[in-house]
């Protein structure tokens, strides 16, 4: 039920606000939905004096908007390095290797989670665990020129690239942050999402995809059953 989906993508951003950020801490602020909990769970321990001195590097600018309202002092990787970054996902596989982007931020998020000194911090609803990686599609961020012929060698990598559109303004391609244009490349399956992942970073047009692999130190799962969570070593 979506009342209960929310419910749980609360309690996977607060247990991982209350596990994994400390006092003095730089973190990376995720975006979507369920990072958006994190986000506000920060403010609220900010605000009631029980983190000091935390400092967030946003994902987007939709997530920097949040930041701010909720009292989030913000920084830039100009400045300084992330210890850990908390964000969201589409797809989780049991190897903790990650489908992001559907919300439309993968090429921030990528860039800030890989510069967090500790990896990333997932969470998500149970709803977002998979056996493997490609039940959905795949986001990939392309530059705007040429973005034909990108589709189209994205398309002789086995999928059916879509551009993706703007909800807001019809007949319009969403834009990035940065930007740029996402194509939504449906998969039968993704059997070697590590291999899958240079293949895309060797056509000139796709900036980044929305495959993280590696990136993850552990994901705060909550569902039904409860909040779990999983550590990248323990997998
Ligand atoms: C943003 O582009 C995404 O990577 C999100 O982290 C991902 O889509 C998960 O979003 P939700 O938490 O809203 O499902």
């Amino acid at each position: 039920m979506p009342g209960d989906a929310e419910a749980a993508k609360r309690d996977a951003g607060f247990a991982a606000v209350e596990r994994y950020v400390e006092s003095g801490m730089v973190v990376g602020l995720g975006t979507g939905s369920t990072a958006s909990f994190a986000v506000r769970r920060i403010g609220e321990l900010i605000a009631a004096g029980e983190l000091r001195g935390v400092v967030g590097i946003p994902t987007s600018a939709r997530t920097a908007t949040l930041a701010n309202e909720v009292g989030i002092p913000l920084s830039t990787l100009s400045e300084v390095r992330p210890r850990l970054t908390i964000d969201g996902a589409d797809e989780i596989s049991p190897h903790l290797d990650l489908i992001k982007g559907r919300g439309g931020a993968l090429l921030r998020e990528k860039i800030v989670a890989s510069a967090s000194e500790e990896g990333l911090i997932v969470v998500a609803d149970a709803g977002k665990l998979f056996d493997s990686l490609g039940a959905g599609p795949l986001p990939v961020e392309v530059e705007t020129f040429g973005w034909e012929a990108t589709l189209e060698a994205l398309a002789s990598l086995g999928c059916e690239p879509e551009l993706r559109m703007d909800q807001t303004e019809p007949g319009r391609p969403f834009v990035t942050d940065g930007g740029h244009y996402t194509a939504d490349c449906a998969f039968d399956s993704i059997p070697d999402p590590a291999s899958l992942e240079v293949e895309i970073k060797r056509i000139p047009g796709a900036l980044e995809c929305g495959l993280f692999i590696g990136l993850a130190r552990a994901a705060v799962v909550a569902g039904e059953a409860g909040t779990e969570i999983v550590e990248a070593s323990t997998r």
